[in-house]
């Protein structure tokens, strides 16, 4: 979704702006802009439709400079993808303003503006930041107080960073829903929505609080919090473990970061797995005192982190003997729900600002649960600061817009934190031993799977030409099958859905046809029998089947049916193991089609707006 990058320095900033922008790409727009201050007083504004490198062939081809900068990438909210609506926006060539979120109220400021004189060049709720501004500022004594004051007019989510033609020395910063990271330099200081885009120039870094108004000059940060009262935030040493980087000889990241599984559950798993047990402080220093009386666990998130959600009640239950609900973030926030006693409220996010997962968070500690805990794969995020507990999942930056390192290893935040709840309500001896031993074998069971490429690579030919598809599944399968449907639809374009296989008399059955593969996940486990009478109803049906199975589960081949032999494994590692080959067969299957892999049209990384 929309990045920001700003800079105030005493070198030409245009490298830094382009280059936060390129490492913010990831998360999905569909045009950015820059806007330029030097000494000479100019205001110089570049934006393009598409890519940030046709941005970047612009500003050079216009020997683009300046000292003070900010940037952005639009993910379209507001007005559709064009040049015009494309972010900075500015105001009588006076101020510029970048802009995260939505203002709620933009079409009565709207008005009022216009009532005032002011001219709107786009279709945006941004360009009103930038004339309310500029209206302020007319009866402010500096910038931080017009923007202290305009703050107060909007209502909605933003990060906006804002400069003033007047005074190329300062910009100003607000925060209120969408992040937003301060950069610390050496006579120079930055602002982004991510620190990833300026891992570049600095590690140190301040994360603004929701209300915070700061003004960034070269030497100093000022900040101010939402009643006006300056205040000291923390600066933070990134901990952030690896960079992006390239794609290490890859085509594409999400291949890349397919490939990388065995050695982030490794790294995730190191110094948290011991031979007999697993460590006890995995969720916190005090975490067990907390953990210890917990009787209910109500699980939130969005896209593939609900589906590690519903993987992990299916653990919960059967395993630790804790009660366990799921639910989608946007859902949760808007409806009446009921706290069972003892109830942990645990948010999934690889990012940690999906913006209603969020919301979810807040209103659970209004509705009064007994202690929050975050799996989270973005240090100093707003879930990890705003929780009570949280678990780093370690997968390390994910960038293809389609999750996958970061859902395997949040699978494996919730078999640690099956085996740490269990210790509490009768996790039998057998089970944890089982599942510790599931646990040691997983990074080499999970290297042994992606040998399956090839084979995957070549039954990825015969989906090129289909519009739907069908996903299959039954107990811990069926949310793997739910996953393997999304990464399918999200990165292909083609139509998928997930059926725990029990359903499928009850609808899906009458969609079935030879245009219509079926993907079937069977692990050799208790339902295969069942899975087995599934499959049958598919066949006698003309369905083209495609299934995943253990090699033990005795499933024979033939022209309606490809089996592809997946590695087998202990029964709790299974959900993780058999999510690989369904990622490989949409990255395949995209690949064939020719679409956008890691960006996939229309999607966002982190979606910082509801
Ligand atoms: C977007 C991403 C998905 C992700 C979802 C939730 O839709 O494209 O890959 O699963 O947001 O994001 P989160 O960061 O909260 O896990």
């Amino acid at each position: 979704m929309c990045g920001i990058v700003g800079a105030v320095a005493e070198r030409n900033v245009v490298e830094i702006l382009l280059e936060g922008l390129k490492r913010l790409e990831y998360r999905g727009y569909d045009s950015a802009g820059v806007a330029l201050l030097d000494q000479s007083g100019e205001l110089r504004r570049v934006r393009r439709i598409g890519k940030v490198q046709e941005l970047a062939d612009a500003i050079t081809a216009e020997n683009g400079l300046g000292t003070t900068g900010i940037a952005h990438t639009r993910w379209a909210t507001h007005g559709g993808v064009t040049e015009a609506n494309a972010h900075p926006h500015t105001s009588t060539e006076r101020i510029a303003v970048v802009h995260n979120g939505i203002i709620e109220n933009y079409l009565d400021l709207r008005q009022k503006l216009s009532n005032q004189g002011y001219t709107f060049s786009s279709d945006t709720d941004t360009e009103t930041i930038a004339h309310t501004v500029n209206e302020v500022l007319k009866t402010s004594s500096s910038l931080i107080e017009a923007v202290q004051k305009s703050v107060k007019q909007f209502y909605g989510a933003y990060g906006t960073v804002i400069m003033d033609r007047e005074d190329p020395s300062r910009v100003v910063v607000a925060r209120s829903g969408s992040p937003l990271v301060i950069g610390l330099g050496l006579g120079e200081n930055f602002i982004a929505s991510d620190q990833l885009a300026l891992l570049p120039v600095t590690r140190r870094f301040i994360f603004l609080e929701e209300g915070d108004v700061a003004e960034v000059t070269r030497r100093s940060v000022s900040i101010f919090d939402h009643n006006g009262n300056a205040v000291e935030r923390e600066i933070v040493e990134s901990s952030v473990e690896h960079d992006a980087g390239d794609k290490a000889g890859y085509r594409h990241y999400m291949l890349k970061e397919i490939h990388e599984q065995p050695t982030v559950v490794r790294n995730a798993l190191q110094g948290r797995l011991g031979d007999d047990d697993i460590a006890s402080d995995l969720f916190g220093k005090d975490a067990d005192n907390i953990l210890k009386d917990v009787k209910h666990v109500q699980i939130i998130a969005c896209g593939t982190s609900y589906h590690a959600g519903m993987t992990a009640r299916y653990w919960l239950e059967q395993y630790a003997n804790v009660s366990c609900n799921v639910e989608i973030a946007s859902e949760f926030r808007y409806r009446k729900s009921v706290v069972h006693p003892n109830s942990l409220l645990v948010t999934i996010s690889q990012s940690g600002e999906t913006a209603d997962t969020l919301a979810a968070l807040r209103l659970a500690k209004e509705l009064g649960y007994m202690s929050t805990l975050t799996i989270c794969n973005v240090p100093g995020s707003s879930l990890v600061r705003e929780s009570d507990l949280s678990y780093m999942t370690k997968a390390g930056a994910e960038i293809g817009v389609a999750s996958t390192k970061a859902f395997t290893t949040q699978l494996t935040a919730f078999l640690l934190l099956t085996l740490t709840l269990g210790r509490y309500n009768g996790l039998t001896e057998e089970h944890k031993q089982n599942m510790l031993k599931g646990l040691h074998s997983l990074p080499a069971k999970l290297e042994e799977t992606l040998t399956l490429s090839a084979n995957i690579e070549m039954l990825a030919e015969e989906f090129a030409d289909k519009h739907h598809s069908l996903f299959l599944g039954r107990g811990d399968q069926y949310p793997i099958a739910m996953e393997g449907a999304l990464k399918l639809k999200e990165i292909s374009y083609i139509h998928a859905e997930a059926y725990a296989s029990g359903e499928l008399k009850h609808g899906p059955l009458a969609l079935i046809d030879e245009e219509m593969p079926v993907i079937v996940v069977a692990p050799n486990n208790e339902l295969l029998e069942k899975l087995k009478s599934n499959v049958e109803e598919v066949r006698a049906r003309g369905g083209i089947m495609y299934v995943f199975a253990d090699k033990d589960a005795n499933f024979q081949g033939d022209d309606t049916m490809r089996v592809i032999n997946v590695p087998h494994c202990e029964p709790s590692i299974a959900p993780i193991i058999y999510t690989l080959p369904l990622q490989l067969l949409s990255y395949y299957v995209a690949l064939i089609k020719g679409t956008d892999v890691d960006q996939p049209r229309n999607l966002a990384k982190s979606v910082t707006v509801e």
